[in-house]
Formats: C-alpha cells, structure tokens, sequence
C-alpha cells in the first residue's frame, strides 16, 4: 500500500517517524515537496520516503491519502485534485466536517478524520477517528491508541481535549518554576516535576471509568495535604474552568464543523 501525505508539516512528520521508527512500517510513503528543509530531511532518513513535487501525482500515486494542511489550506488544496472511488482520505484538519470533505474529493467515498498527537512521533497517544474502520485503526494503532467513533459530533469531543496539550505543559513547568523560586536548582525542580506528573499520569491508564473516578478521592486522606490543595484549587474556580475551556473549544468545534449539538 501506498500513503500520500498531502502537506510534509509538523504532524506528518511526527506520524512518518512514528510508522517508521516505532512500528517497522517499510511500506512506500510519499510525502509533497513542501517544508522543503522537513521534506529533504525525511526522505534523507527513510529510504522508502519519495518527495513529490505536484500534489495532483501524489494523489494519483496513493492509495490512501492523508490530508495534513493547514484548515484553511484545505479547501484550495483538495480542490484542484482528482481521485479516485478506490481510494482513502483521511483528513487531519481540525474542524473540516466528513461532509465537506467528501464533496471536495468525490468520487472518494472512504472519507474519515483523524486527530493525531504529537507524541506518535514515539509510539504514544491517543489517534481520534471518524467513522470507525479497521484498517485505519489498524495503522495508526501501531504508533498510539486508535479510539474510534463514528458520530462526528463526538468526535468534537476528542477535538476539544487535543487543546489540553499546552495547559498541561505549563502545569508542569509552573510547579517546576515556583520550586526554581524557593531556591531549588533548576535541573532538580525539573527532574522531580516532570517524573511526578509522568507516574501519575501512566497510573490513570487503563482504568476503567469507575476507578478512574475514584483515584481523587483515594489520594484525600481527610485533613491531608491532597485534600487542602484540591480544596484550595476547586475554591479558586479552576477545576470549573476546566469544564468551562473544554466547552468553548467544542462550540468553537461544532461551529466550524456545522454540528448541532
Ligand atoms: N500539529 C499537531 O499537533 C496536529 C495534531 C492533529 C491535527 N493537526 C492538523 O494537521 C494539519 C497540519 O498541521 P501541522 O501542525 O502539521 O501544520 P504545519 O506544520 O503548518 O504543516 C502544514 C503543511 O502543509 C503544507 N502545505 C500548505 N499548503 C499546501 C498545499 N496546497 N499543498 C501541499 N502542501 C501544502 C505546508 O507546506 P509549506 O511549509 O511549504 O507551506 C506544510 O508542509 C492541520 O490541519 C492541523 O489542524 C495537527
């Protein structure tokens, strides 16, 4: 099989290096003549990488093809190519709706989305997708955790908590920094922040609902520090923001992609 990518940017980076470092993956993968400095790079490191210089034969070339400009690329790009009834798009724009995806490459029926992390550059992460369909689950099942729903509105969901990435970070570095500003040397506040939130985060994988509901409250011994900073934190309204951030991304989401709900 034969994987275009219709953009050469930062996520098609991270997928390629993902297939080709993590997962074995030796099948042919083109990729545009574009970011030409990431492009040449690529095709340097995979021998099985080709750069193509005109999306219209990148598209006739692939059997699938993974859409990876930019949203407001995305209408201009598609517009001006041909494919085939044979074919897969599966589009990694954020907020291009199915529909209007398939008109732009119809005859192509098989149209799906997706929302890969940047982490699948090393075999991590969550990978959305769009309807459900095994063999799409399957490649990106290599390199992350395919997660599958096949009601787009949903699917905004996963759209919403993708923009959890820089908060998250910043959390980490904020407490890294506030010990930096009682005197810790650097490199320790860093080492010991960045294993905490790893730990903790490796230990909700896997739960079910029910028990990650309940990790909270196992870690609130009364009177206890847990207890006082949730406390301090719930007081100070950002636990409610969190809620409140998640929900304006998704009707950012659902305004953009028509949806209803
Ligand atoms: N980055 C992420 O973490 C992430 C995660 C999930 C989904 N996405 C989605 O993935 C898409 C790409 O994101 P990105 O972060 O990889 O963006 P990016 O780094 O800006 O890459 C966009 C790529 O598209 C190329 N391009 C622009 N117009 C083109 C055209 N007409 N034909 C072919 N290539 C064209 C650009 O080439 P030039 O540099 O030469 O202009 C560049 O290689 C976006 O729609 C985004 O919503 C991104």
């Amino acid at each position: 099989m034969i994987i275009g990518f219709l953009g050469t940017g930062a996520i098609s980076e991270a997928i390629i290096r993902g297939l080709c470092d993590k997962a074995n993956y030796s099948d042919r993968i083109l990729i545009s003549q574009r970011s030409p400095e990431r492009s040449t790079k690529l095709a340097l490191d995979y021998d099985q990488i080709e750069v193509v210089n005109e999306n219209a034969l990148l598209v006739e070339k692939s059997d699938w093809v993974i859409v990876a400009v930019l949203p407001d690329q995305v209408e201009a790009a598609l517009g001006k190519l041909t494919f085939r009834s044979d074919q897969k798009v599966i589009s990694l724009a954020a907020g291009i709706s199915l529909a209007r995806l398939s008109e732009w490459v119809f005859p192509c029926t098989k149209v799906s989305r997706a929302i890969p992390m940047p982490p699948i550059e090393f075999g991590m992460g969550p990978v959305a997708l769009c309807p459900q369909d095994p063999s799409i689950e399957a490649l990106f099942g290599q390199i992350g955790t395919a997660v599958s729903v096949s009601d787009e509105e949903q699917f905004n969901l996963f759209g919403a908590a993708s923009a959890l990435m820089a908060d998250y970070f910043d959390q980490v570095a904020t407490v890294s920094s506030w010990m930096e500003s009682h005197a810790m040397e650097p490199d320790t506040a860093v080492r010991y922040t960045t294993s905490l939130y790893h730990a903790l985060a490796s230990l909700t994988l896997g739960q079910t609902p029910d028990a990650l509901k309940s990790m909270s409250d196992e870690c609130l011994t009364p009177g206890g520090l847990n207890e006082q900073f949730l406390r301090t934190r719930m007081a100070s309204g950002s636990c409610d923001s969190l809620k409140t951030g998640l929900d304006d991304i998704l009707a950012r989401l659902e305004s953009s992609t028509g949806s209803t709900s």
